[in-house]
């Protein structure tokens, strides 16, 4: 793997070979190695490996190697979006037995708790300093990136908007329903899921596998509690048990059958694509959609529409994808230089406009954004925040482990109070 690969390279001794390793296994200290340093590559760990997310990733990776020109870009990603289970378990072993990436994608916020305490990443505060990024990302930001001692351990590419309803026009215009998509509470939305129904639409709703699920859950959690009460759910103000969590979980349960039954082995994209094509008239998705609906020219507000996902107009949820860098690396220099460039303005802008979200650095200009991305500014600047769950801003993931669970038991067994109980206990 990449770490023995460049320790063969430059190990002269046994003697040497061990005691960097020792030294790996304990955490690097800048500086405390310099001549085993080689400069040369980074490797780059993220869950970006396929299609329109890649095209983002590759964008970064250009901008990378024209910022420095001295060290190549290695792609030490693996498939499996939203960071799902399995491309984090792959991580985690890579972690565990100590051949990390230089750096990895993950979600700024809980996400990270696990990672810190495993002592897996560093302490990125002097970078932060050196770089005079605390000046430069929003303070709502900064307040996820902080853990309770003030350090900062990742830093930020983007910001993803997850509450979002993406809608094919074309067919609501068919069944003579609001073209605009726009509902304000999820009893209207199934009542028109009800109607594409009636009318012939088999999977008016596309859904896709485990996390896509969750996403759909925590949006509705957000259409059906508001943005106090969710909120209370990841810090214990909200009970779980409560009869309006019982109500979001029915209606979660309504939704998921107006849904495609082939959703356990599809992927997020292709449920996009149901919409894109027709198949469906709606899917609940992040703004990392945006590419999947943009390509082959079609236009937004004409061929598809997206707008605040129902019940959950004029509230931002939130996620940002942020980058590490691990601990027992043997090239920190070039890990800085990356997170250098995903901090960067060039870095931040070209990389967002592919990828959908917005810049984290609040000085690129939004003019320079698609329409989609201008409301998201706009909302993003104005309206409350509230932190994604299935992305790694709300929950630690090992909480988020068990409430995908119990959504996966969920889809299979439909009984609300089973899945009530489960969420209730994740918290524990
Ligand atoms: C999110 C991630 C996005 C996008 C999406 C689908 O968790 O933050 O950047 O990758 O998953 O894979």
């Amino acid at each position: 793997m990449h770490v023995n690969r460049k320790l063969a390279a430059v190990a002269a001794s046994a003697a040497a070979l061990s005691l960097v390793l020792s030294a790996c296994a304990a955490g690097s200290t800048p500086g405390d190695k310099p001549s085993l340093r080689t400069h040369e590559d980074v490797t780059v760990y993220t869950w970006w490996a396929s299609g329109v997310e890649k095209q983002g990733l590759d964008k970064l990776a250009e901008v990378f190697e024209q910022q420095h020109p001295g060290i190549t870009f290695v792609n030490d990603g693996v498939m499996g979006g939203g960071g799902s289970s399995t491309s984090k378990e792959y991580l985690q072993t890579r972690l565990e037995t100590q051949d990390p990436p230089d750096t990895f994608a993950a979600h700024a916020g809980a996400e990270l708790d696990d990672y810190i305490e495993g002592g897996f990443i560093q302490d990125l505060t002097p970078l932060y300093k050196k770089l005079g990024l605390k000046e430069v990302f929003p303070k709502s930001l900064m307040d996820q990136l902080k853990t309770q001692d003030g350090k900062i351990y990742s830093v930020p590419s983007n910001i993803h908007r997850a509450n979002l309803l993406w809608a094919n026009p074309a067919v609501l215009e068919k069944h003579g329903l609001d073209t605009s998509g726009q509902y304000e509470d999820l009893d209207s939305f199934i009542a028109d899921l009800e109607t594409l129904k009636q009318a012939g639409v088999e999977y008016p709703l596309s859904v896709a596998n485990e996390w896509p699920q969750v996403h759909l859950l925590e949006t509705v959690l957000l259409g059906e509690l508001g943005a106090e009460a969710y909120d209370g759910l990841w810090d214990g103000t909200t009970d779980w048990n409560g009869p309006e969590v019982t109500a979001a979980l029915e209606d979660y349960k309504q939704l998921l059958s107006f849904s495609n039954p082939t959703r356990n082995e599809m992927e997020w994209d292709a449920a996009s694509t149901m919409v894109v094509e027709g198949k469906s008239a709606f899917n609940i998705m992040g703004d990392w959609a945006l590419p999947v609906y943009a390509a082959e020219g079609r236009q937004y507000g004409k061929d598809y529409v997206v707008v605040p996902s129902p019940g959950t107009n004029g509230v931002f949820d939130f996620l940002a994808d942020s980058f590490t860098m691990s601990t027992g690396i043997l090239d920190e220099d070039a890990a800085r230089a990356w997170l250098e460039t995903v901090s960067s303005k060039e870095g931040q802008l070209e990389f967002n406009r592919i990828k959908g979200s917005i810049p984290a650095r609040t000085d690129v200009d939004p003019g320079q954004f698609n329409e989609y991305q201008k409301t998201a500014f706009e909302s993003f600047n104005n309206d409350p925040i509230v932190s994604s769950v299935a992305h790694g801003a709300a929950v630690p993931v090992s909480q988020l482990t068990k409430i995908t669970a119990a959504a996966v038991a969920f889809e299979k067994d439909g009984d609300v109070a089973k899945l009530q109980a489960a969420l209730a206990a994740s918290a524990g």
